[in-house]
């Protein structure tokens, strides 16, 4: 299986990253072995990854996956069925207090104080989260900076537009300064521009802190983040960094050669090269008929590919590689069967 697959060279690698002597790697965030129920319904089943220090974790999964869930858990604010959790080290339901102090939440719903001006907001959220008193001002102005909100700083949070209010959760995540930062689709909702904006500010906390985003949107883990958690009916498909996933997924390299001439003809021609395993036509309706070769991944075979064309006197109008999007691979990861797809 293709999933377990993926899963084994995970617990591989981070085999040899926990055991490497001189590793300076630290592990904020463990989850192992969760599972959290909700009556007859298993929301997350025995869930296992880490977060490092200073890294940006994408947790990526379709709608009911079992994200939000999973960062209740880590955030203390849903006790877990089975499993363990632990935050800087300290476990979520033995030690919450210690645990809650180095984590920032941004749910996914935020919490909204339509009449409270930012400032004010920012400030009670402050003195909840016992900074001390005398920093209050200053950590609030300072919080402001880094989630972009200075400008808007005495207007209502009811009157601010999405974009805004979003950094608005975001600041009252970071208002304690925490070592942990959990955003909970920290981009649903937001226009164009603003989505561009927020992942700049993620990319930015990066390093000073230890984030987890979850997202359903595949693009926005590759954009953000330097590892990617997907998970699926509460149960992790794999983990990898973007590219890693796309290297996993895909034993080959897909060429895709556009000639005019006879179909059948090109096809055997480019079936007999060296390192091509599958010549199948895409489009062969026209005049022009496109080919999509498998190569054996590290064979580039676009050059050979090229002079079979030219030297049988056919035209080229373009050859080039088609990796799958990461898109397409999401849909492979989530999709039921890939289980036995991944076999054969
Ligand atoms: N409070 C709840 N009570 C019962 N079922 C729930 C509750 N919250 C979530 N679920 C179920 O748990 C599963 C995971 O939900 P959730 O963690 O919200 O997923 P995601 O955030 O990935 O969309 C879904 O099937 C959802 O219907
Ligand atoms: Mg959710």
């Amino acid at each position: 299986m293709l999933a377990a697959r993926a899963l084994n060279d995970e617990r591989r690698i981070s085999g040899v990253w926990g055991a490497a002597p001189g590793d300076n790697r630290v592990s904020m965030i463990q989850v192992e072995h969760l599972t959290k129920r909700y009556g007859p319904t298993v929301a997350v089943s025995d869930v296992s990854f880490e977060v490092q220090k200073g890294e940006v974790l994408g947790f990526l999964g379709p709608n009911g996956a079992g994200k939000t869930t999973t960062m209740r858990v880590i955030t203390g604010y849903l006790p877990p069925t089975e499993g363990k959790v632990t935050v800087a080290g300290f476990d979520v339901v033995e030690n919450p207090i210690e645990a809650k102090r180095r984590t920032g939440y941004l749910p996914e719903t935020p919490p909204v104080y339509p009449d409270m001006t930012v400032r004010e907001y920012l400030g009670f959220v402050a003195r909840i989260k016992a900074v001390p008193r005398a920093e209050v001002k200053k950590r609030v102005e300072e919080t402001c900076e880094k989630s972009a909100v200075t400008e808007v700083r005495d207007r209502q949070i009811g009157k601010l537009s999405k974009g805004y209010r979003q950094r608005v959760g975001l600041a009252q995540a970071l208002i304690h300064n925490p070592e942990v930062l959990v955003l909970d689709e920290p981009t649903a909702g937001l226009d164009p521009k603003q989505i561009i904006e927020t992942r700049e500010l993620i990319k930015n906390l990066a390093g000073q802190h230890t984030v987890v985003l979850s997202t359903h949107i595949l693009p926005e883990a590759s954009k953000t983040c330097q590892r990617v958690v997907v998970i699926n009916h509460g149960q992790v498909v794999a983990v990898g960094t973007p590219d890693d996933l796309t290297r996993r997924l895909q034993g080959y390299e897909t060429v895709l050669v556009t000639v005019e001439g006879p179909a059948a003809e090109i096809i055997d021609k480019l079936q007999r090269l060296e390192g091509v395993n599958l010549v199948e036509p895409r489009d062969a309706s026209g005049p022009r008929v496109t080919i999509e070769l498998h190569a054996e991944r590290g064979h580039d075979v676009r050059p050979e590919a090229a002079r079979a064309v030219v030297e049988s006197g056919w035209k080229l109008f373009e050859i080039k590689t088609s990796g799958l999007s990461l898109e397409e691979i999401f849909l492979q990861l989530t999709t039921k069967d890939l289980g036995e797809q991944a076999v054969n």
